[in-house]
């Protein structure tokens, strides 16, 4: 192939690569909103598909690949693939968290792969800005893979995952971020050893990932999961810049980018400092949650007839979902009996908790599919001052965010704002039975004077009450 054919497929690819770059910006502008979310999910999917195609006719048109390496490709985009859409469709929205972790998990050791194999097949000495972005590609990539391993691991709820803990877990962060960035300058200083360095980069980083996230349990996980998520699109990014492959460069800054404000949101939302978070200064995993004594009391008990009463009688009443809604997938029968409060004339509201339920936004993601008017979820901040005026909160399958506990030290929740249900007039909180939210700890609110609980899976009650609220009404 002639140098001038070489040169035309570059430029064709890299316009083409622009084009996916341009689709998937368009595409995220359209996730703006629940409304256009599914379209802009579509224009971003065929941006990759594009871009995908292009690096395969670039290999092929190139001669880059032999019969075993088009053996490698076409298994590799089989077995994407399959899993790909087998988890599309199999997994429950209720596990789409820890979905999204193996997904960071995926794509963290693929950047890292792509940036290894950049540095180390490279004719000649690769130059200092290719040392240095794969260099980074590799570090960040590396730390994510395993991170988001753990983290995965945790929000399943593998049991010997959540227990895994580490003795003086802030030395060993220490550690493994010193021997990485050691590990990363000397390749970018020896680059003739970059065989050694980069390996020893990689194990470092490895490490480094796994004493992050081991430690960090409890109520803490969104900001993790956060960060992880701005560390996947940022070794993806690197990968790129080392190259020189504009629409990764564009894909991993999207990410990157997205990861970075998120991260600084949940840290705000749970009111610890970012920094520490990397230097594995907070958490309280299995330890906290073990050393935390439980509230003392009895929980009272109620009925869906009594809560009815409640609520019709009431003036102005406060929902709150939480993850047990979710889980329950009763979004739909909570906004049909706010449509029947409102209808009496009942002023209703939907208090969100940033990190309530198991992903950012995952409370406005479930009501507003349920046709929930956007205007009655009200934020943390303004929510608050309302429960006092609240004849009822209806806590629906939340528990962490309402803990009280949170406001001292000493337990896993310590710190995080909660939404202030137990300063309503009266209390009924919907759970199946006395399970423990996230945290691993018990809820100081089921045992206050004015609340009540309502056992059974969230959807039954929920129709339960509908029902007795429409026999009441009728
Ligand atoms: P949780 O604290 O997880 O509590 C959920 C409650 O729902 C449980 O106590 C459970 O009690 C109940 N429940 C489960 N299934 C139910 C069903 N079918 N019907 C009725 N109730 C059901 O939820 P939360 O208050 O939303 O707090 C979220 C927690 O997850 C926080 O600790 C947060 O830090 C953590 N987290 C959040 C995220 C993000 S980004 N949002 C990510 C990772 C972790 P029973 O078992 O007794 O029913």
């Amino acid at each position: 192939m002639t140098s001038a054919t070489v040169g035309a497929i570059d430029i064709v690819a890299w316009f083409v690569y622009l084009f996916s770059a341009v689709l998937f910006v368009v595409g995220l502008h359209f996730m703006n909103s629940p409304k256009t979310a599914r379209k802009g999910n579509q224009i971003s999917a065929f941006g990759m598909v594009v871009a995908v195609l292009m690096a395969f006719i670039v290999l092929f048109a190139k001669g880059f690949v032999n019969i075993v390496a088009v053996v490698v490709l076409v298994v590799g985009i089989l077995i994407g693939a399959v899993a790909g859409v087998v988890s599309a469709k199999k997994v429950k929205m209720t596990d789409m968290p820890q979905l999204v972790s193996v997904f960071n998990t995926v794509g963290g050791g693929a950047a890292a792969l792509v940036a290894l194999n950049d540095i180390l097949t490279k004719e000649g000495t690769p130059d200092i800005v290719v040392l240095i972005t794969a260099g980074l590609g590799i570090l960040i990539g590396s730390v994510t893979f395993t991170g988001s391993l753990i983290a995965a691991g945790k929000l399943q709820g593998i049991k010997w995952v959540k227990k895994l803990n580490l003795p003086g877990k802030g030395v060993w962060n220490i550690l493994f971020a010193v021997l990485s960035v050691v590990s990363l300058v000397m390749l970018c200083v020896q680059p003739e050893q970059r065989l050694l360095w980069s390996i020893l980069t990689t194990v470092f980083a490895l490490c480094y990932g796994l004493v992050f996230v081991i430690p960090i349990g409890g109520a803490d996980m969104p900001v993790v999961i956060s960060v992880l998520n701005a560390c996947t699109g940022t070794a993806v990014a690197m990968s790129g810049l080392a190259i020189d492959n504009v629409a990764l460069i564009v894909a991993g800054a999207l990410v990157g980018s997205a990861g970075v404000t998120l991260s600084i949101l949940m840290a705000q939302a749970m009111n610890r400092p970012l920094l520490s978070v990397l230097a594995g200064g907070f958490g309280g995993g299995a330890d906290a949650a073990a050393a935390g004594d439980g509230p003392e009391g009895t929980m009272k008990e109620t009925t869906p007839d009594d809560l009815a009463v409640q609520l019709v009688y009431a003036q102005k009443v406060i929902f709150v979902p939480g993850f047990g809604l979710a889980q329950a997938q009763a979004q739909r029968e909570l906004a049909d009996l706010g449509e029947l409060l409102k209808g009496h004339g009942v002023e209703v509201s939907y208090a969100i908790h940033p990190v309530a339920g198991r992903m950012p936004g995952h409370m406005n993601v479930l009501l507003a599919e349920a046709n929930v008017p956007y205007e009655e979820l009200v934020d943390l901040d303004e929510i608050n001052p309302q429960f006092p005026q609240a004849n009822v909160a209806l806590v629906v399958g939340a528990n962490d965010v309402t803990n009280p506990a949170a406001r001292r030290p000493g337990t896993p929740v310590s710190g995080m704002p909660i939404l202030d249900v137990d300063k309503s007039q009266n209390v009924v909180v919907m759970k199946r039975g006395r399970g423990m939210g996230y945290a691993g700890i018990q809820n100081e609110l089921y045992f206050e004077d004015n609340t009540q609980m309502l056992f059974g899976d969230a959807k039954k009650s929920l129709q339960s009450v509908i029902a007795a609220v429409k026999e009441l009404l009728a």
